[in-house]
């Protein structure tokens, strides 16, 4: 695979900024939830050339793989489990700098290196589904990614229920 793009911190600000209203626009009028995190996953990996971009949604007691853009990922995680699972258990953005460093990190892949997990919620603020992002780069996430994938993420939430 392609070595992904070097975009600076200034630069994924922007980048972040710009794909907003894309979204938006590409998201708009598209009731169907796979559908919309389908173009949502293919969006971020086509601009920012990440290793993994994906969704892992709720089914009961689990995290079950959603679209996604990248090689092949373990289909299920439990609750608690994993980056996925903490940010779903914990209801918050979980950036891991070091994925080697993380106990119980669940090694999808030998190539990633960093991850940034944030959570989808319903109109209730359940958590309903989880946004995957692995980067073969080690500390490649910093609060600029989670605030501006967050804000990405809530162009999602209202498909999602
Ligand atoms: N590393 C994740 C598992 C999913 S893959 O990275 C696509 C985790 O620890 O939850």
């Amino acid at each position: 695979m392609a070595a992904p793009p070097i975009i600076s911190a200034t630069d994924r600000a922007t980048a972040y900024a710009a794909l907003e209203p894309q979204l938006r626009e590409l998201l708009r009028g598209e009731p169907d939830p796979v559908a919309a995190m389908a173009n949502f996953s293919a969006a971020l990996m086509h601009t920012f050339g990440w290793h993994w971009v994906g969704f892992y949604r709720v089914v009961g007691q689990e995290l079950v793989l959603g679209p996604f853009q990248g090689p092949v990922a373990c289909a299920r995680i439990g609750y608690g489990k994993g980056v996925c699972g903490t940010a779903w258990k914990e209801g918050r953005t979980v950036l891991v700098a070091d994925v080697d460093a993380f106990p119980g990190h669940i090694a999808c892949s030998p190539h990633s290196r960093s991850e940034i997990v944030v959570p989808l919620h319903d109109a209730m603020r359940r958590v309903v589904a989880v946004l995957d992002i692995d980067s073969s780069a080690l500390n490649d996430f910093s609060d600029i990614d989670a605030r501006g994938l967050e804000a990405l993420c809530a162009i999602l939430e209202p498909t999602l229920g």
